[in-house]
Formats: structure tokens, sequence, C-alpha cells
């Protein structure tokens, strides 16, 4: 009698493992993680002058946050130049992201061949996608690297079977927290997730109607006013492919017109905006209409990403970033306002910087970054500590990531052992305290 339980048990067991796939796939949708780089060099924050636009001071300056409260307002997610990755990859492990990664560089051939050894070597490290550079746009001759990002992305569509259902998109000079899911934040078919910027009044404006009039302007006030035919987004991605497939061509065309248009320069929120230039942040609107006229429309997520330094409220304890976007100079100071920073981070000052190089190290020089300070160093509580806890997370985690690249590639040395041994403790130090921290305010 025992025998027909065997073959029963196996249909029974291939029926479940099949319901159960279904389901998990259901309920879990997959993501691919794509890193938008330029072809400078990347990890050493050495800059390719690739545009003579994007000088540092002007880079600076749009980076400068517009208000710390206003959190999501700078113009950072442009800056193009500089573009640093072991980071990104390091925490994208750390966190067990679910899914591939791939980062995708912009490069000409001769900058590629221009690059050091060790940096070329790196694309072993971590799945590349080379698009073609259109830093200087080959059809229009216009100087501008933030076109790349659209790019480089339909150009990784075009040649890619995406096995994934989703593509989150984001920059490399991030760090992750937490792991990034579709359904969590909300994403589906039609709707993307993206970062709020509220100065983007050109989706509501003669810009709006001059680029995408034929768009049926939006009645919900979900990611900008009423009236709009964009929405206000921009930071991050995180879409369907398919929509993706169907916005990028567009996302390229209206980079390229609102470039082109003369009259967009006050039209478009950007207050350092020039009479007479072209649109710094015609990427966005690129986005943002391109995304309109495919028919994807956004949900935003306030707390998804953190600028360094900025204040942090209720809904990040509730809601913790899942996102470090460390673009823009920082301060962490003590309780009182006007005290001296205990610790400051500017990327733009690292620009010699050498992460690649082994010991002997200048530290902040070569190696790793000035250790931040422990945790003991603080005396703030509550938000304020939590707030100069992110400040300093994106540097213990590059770090941490430089670390663990020291080890494997460099002979040991007294002072690898003991500036990584400390790096390694923060960075541990760092884990605990965050969710210490969270956990105490939690019981409150
Ligand atoms: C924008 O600038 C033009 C002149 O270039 C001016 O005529 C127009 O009134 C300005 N628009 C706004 C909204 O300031
Ligand atoms: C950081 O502190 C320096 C002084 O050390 C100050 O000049 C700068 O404005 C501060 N920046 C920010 C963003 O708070
Ligand atoms: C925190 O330390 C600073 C000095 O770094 C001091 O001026 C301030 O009074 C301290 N604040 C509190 C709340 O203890």
């Amino acid at each position: 009698m025992g025998r027909p339980r065997l073959p029963l048990c196996l249909a029974l067991c291939v029926v479940a493992a099949a319901l159960a796939h279904t389901l998990a796939a259901e309920h879990a949708p997959t993501v691919h993680t794509l890193i938008a780089t330029e072809c400078t060099r990347y990890f050493t924050w050495q800059v390719g002058r690739v545009a003579a636009a994007v000088d540092s001071g002007a880079e600076s300056k749009r980076c400068m946050p517009r208000s710390v409260l206003q959190s999501p307002n700078t113009f950072c997610s442009l800056s193009g130049a500089r573009r640093q990755t072991i980071g990104m990859v390091y925490s994208f492990r750390k966190v067990k992201q679910p899914g591939r990664m791939t980062r995708l560089m912009s490069c000409t051939r001769e900058t590629w061949e221009k690059l050091p050894e060790a940096d070329r070597a790196y694309v072993d490290e971590v799945p590349t996608h080379w698009a073609p550079s259109y830093s200087h746009h080959p059809r229009t001759g216009d100087w501008y690297t933030g076109i790349n990002k659209p790019v480089a992305m339909a150009d990784w569509l075009a040649k890619t079977d995406v096995q994934e259902d989703y593509v989150l998109l984001i920059d490399a000079d991030m760090i992750m927290r937490l792991p990034v899911l579709p359904h969590e934040l909300g994403a589906a078919p039609g709707t993307a997730v993206s970062g709020f910027f509220g100065y983007m009044i050109g989706v509501n404006n003669e810009l709006a109607l001059r680029h995408v009039p034929e768009v049926q302007p939006r009645q919900d006030d979900v990611a900008g006013p009423p009236g709009r035919r964009g929405d206000q987004v921009g930071g991050f991605t995180m879409m369907h492919w398919e929509d993706l497939r169907r916005v990028a061509p567009w996302w390229i065309k209206y980079s390229e017109d609102v470039r082109a248009d003369k009259l967009a320069w006050n039209q478009t929120g950007d207050v350092y905006a020039v009479e007479g230039e072209s649109v710094w942040i015609a990427e966005m609107y690129g986005y943002s209409f391109g995304c309109s006229k495919a028919g994807v429309w956004h949900i935003t997520d306030p707390t998804f990403q953190l600028y360094p330094g900025y204040e942090v409220s209720r809904e990040h304890f509730e809601s913790p970033p899942k996102v470090l976007h460390y673009g823009i100079l920082w301060n962490v100071t003590s309780a009182l306002p006007g005290a001296e920073p205990i610790f400051q981070f500017d990327k733009h000052w690292f620009e010699e910087f050498d992460a690649l190089a082994c010991p002997p190290w200048d530290i902040n020089k070569q190696g790793l970054f000035s250790h931040p300070p422990r945790l003991s160093d603080f005396n703030t509580s509550g938000y304020q500590l939590f707030r100069d806890l992110m400040a300093i997370q994106p540097v213990i985690t590059l770090n941490e990531a430089f670390c663990e690249r020291h080890r494997r590639r460099c002979p040991p040395s007294e002072q690898l052992q003991a500036e990584c041994a400390r790096a390694e403790a923060l960075a541990r130090a760092g884990d605990d305290s965050t969710a210490e921290t969270k956990q105490q305010h939690t019981e409150l």
C-alpha cells in the first residue's frame, strides 16, 4: 500500500512548489539596480573635466540645499561629473539588496583608454554596461553631462533582456542602508516611485505647455499641484521595466528640447539659472515630461533618501531612510546651533583622494577618510542624534568599503591593520547605535 504514496507526494509537491513560486512571484516582484556613472576616475574622485560648464564651483553652488528643512531641494541629482562606485556597490551587498546590479558607464573609448589600469580593472568587480558618452552631444554639439543618464538607460534597455520586473536607478554617490523593494515602496505598472522636488514649477507653467501640451493635466496633488503636466520628481526612480522602455526615448527627447529652449531659463525653478544659458536641470524635466508623455505617474517617498546633515523628523524614525546621498557639504555640529562642527565632509574636497592606494597612507589623502566621531563624542539626543548618526554614516560605510578592498589587495601592514580595524569597529558601532537610537525612540 505504500507504493502509490511517493508519486502522489511528488505530484503534490510539484504542484505546491509551482504554487509557492507563483505566489512568491506575485508578492515579491524582482528588481534590477542600475547605478549611473560617468567615465571619470569613479573611485578616486578625480575630476574628468567633461564640460567646461561643469566646474566645481558651479556644481557646489547648485548642490547647496535651498533650506535645510526642505530636504529634496538640491540640484545635486544632476552633478554628473564625478562619480564614485565602491561605496554604493559595497553597501548594495551589505544590505543584501535582492536582484542584480549593473553600473551604467557613459564613456568615450578615448577617455576609457586614458584611465589608470587600476580603474579599468574595477570593471571586473562590477557588472558594467558601457554606454556612449553624450557629454558632447554628437548631433547638437551641446556640452551637457546630464543627458548621459537617459542615453545610457535607453542604450542598456536596447541591448538587455531585462529579467526583473522593476528597475531601480540611483546615483553612485549614494550609500544603501536598507534593501529597496518595489512592493514596499508601492511601485506598480504605470506608477513609478521617485523623490519629490518641489521647485520644479515648470511642470505647471508655460514650459510644460510648450513641450507637452497634449498631456492631460493631472487632477490630483500626489506628486505636484493639480493642473500639472508632469510630476515634480527626480533623484532616483523605481519603475516597471516595460514603462521604462516607453519612457526612455521621450526622456532623451525632452531633455534635449528643454536644453534648446531659449525661453526656459526662468521657468524651471532653478534659482541659479542665467538668461542666455541652457537649462542645467533640463534632464529632470526630460524625465518628468517623458514619464507623463508615456503615461507613467509617480508616488513620492519623502524619507527614501536623506542628505547627510538634514533635519530628520518622526517620519524618518517610522520609515528610516533607505539611501544616503552624500553629494553636498555637511557639518555635524553638537546640540547648539552655531557651535563648531565636530565633523565635516564634502566630496568635492577629495578630488585628489586616492582610494586605491595601499599603505603607507596619509589618511584623508589616500586609503581612508578621516575617521568620523564615535557615538560617545556626540552630545545630541533623539532626532538630532539620529540626524548626526545618519550624517556620519556615508563616511563610515565608504571607509568600510575601502578596507574590504585594501584587505584583499594590499600586503598586510601595521597601518592597514590599525586603521581598518578602527574603521570596521566604527561601522559595527554605527549599525548598533542607529538601531538602538531608533529602538529608544520607539519606546518613548
Ligand atoms: C522670463 O524672462 C523674460 C525675458 O527673458 C521675461 O519677459 C519674462 O517675463 C520672464 N518670466 C518670468 C516668469 O519671470
Ligand atoms: C559648515 O561649517 C562651516 C564652518 O566650519 C561653514 O562655513 C559652512 O557654511 C557650514 N555649512 C553648512 C552646510 O552648514
Ligand atoms: C554639546 O557640546 C558643545 C561643545 O561641543 C557645547 O557647546 C554644548 O553646550 C553641548 N550641548 C549639550 C546639550 O550638552
